[in-house]
């Protein structure tokens, strides 16, 4: 069989797997533990988090690893506007969104939640210009993914970033097929949180994804609490 789905999965890379080893055998240790294996282990954990971090330019103390890219979306919906920072009860995602943004939209949405679906082109892209007319002065969250995982199209998240400006939303991108294949990065995109998924690029499953938060251009963000907007925002 010749396999050509990299979008659903990838083999993981034989330098991952040997990374991977010493882990899977010798250094079993509880990274919680205390003790001498458990705090090797708590070390690797920390480098992890710093590698994973700089690829895609966000504060390593804002990773938080989930089991999936699925469990990562989740947090990131969820965990961000039920956290009760947010008072407002108005989500915009896109139309073409992973079944894992758009089913917690929909549970969001039995909760009491409004939920704006975003249009997209024929070639499947979410434009700046069709979010405006959406936002809403209770809007709180727009989740749009970067890469589009069965058409291929890249959504210019940026622009949407620009849009929303230093309002008081959150902007997350799914970010499952575009991290590890074309830029990907907070600074470049400007949002507050994003998921990313290891499986997608050659790294192992059920391990590392991580919705994050730090946006050079809109503040920092935590995906279970607040949005910290820049100060030049709060002198406005
Ligand atoms: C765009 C996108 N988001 C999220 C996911 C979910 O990732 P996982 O399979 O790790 O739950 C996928 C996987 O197909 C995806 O393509």
């Amino acid at each position: 069989m010749i396999y050509f789905d990299h979008n659903a999965t990838t083999p993981l890379d034989p330098s991952v797997l040997e990374a991977m080893m010493p882990f899977l055998s010798g250094s079993y240790g509880n990274p919680s533990s205390q003790h001498a294996i458990g705090q090797e282990a708590r070390r690797a954990v920390e480098r992890s988090r710093r590698k994973i971090a700089d690829l895609v330019g966000a504060d390593p103390r804002s990773i938080i690893f989930t089991g999936s890219g699925t469990e990562a979306n989740n947090l990131a919906l969820r965990g961000s506007l039920t956290s009760g920072a947010f008072k407002g009860k108005h989500l915009i995602v896109g139309a073409l969104e992973h079944p894992s943004v758009l089913a917690p939209a929909e549970a969001l949405r039995r909760e009491g939640y409004e939920v704006s679906i975003a249009p997209v082109t024929s070639d499947g892209e979410v434009r700046a210009e069709d979010i405006e007319p959406l936002l809403r002065p209770d809007t709180a969250l727009i989740s749009v993914m970067h890469a589009q995982n069965e058409v291929g199209t890249i959504n210019q998240v940026h622009e949407i970033c620009e849009l929303i400006g230093y309002r008081r939303i959150l902007v997350h991108c799914d970010a499952a097929q575009s991290v590890g294949k074309i830029p990907t990065s907070f600074p470049l995109m400007g949002t507050n949180l994003m998921t990313m998924v290891a499986h997608k690029f050659h790294g192992p499953k059920g391990i590392g994804a991580a919705p994050t938060g730090v946006s050079a251009t809109r503040g920092s963000a935590s995906p279970t609490g607040s949005l910290r907007l820049r100060p030049r925002e709060r002198s406005r």
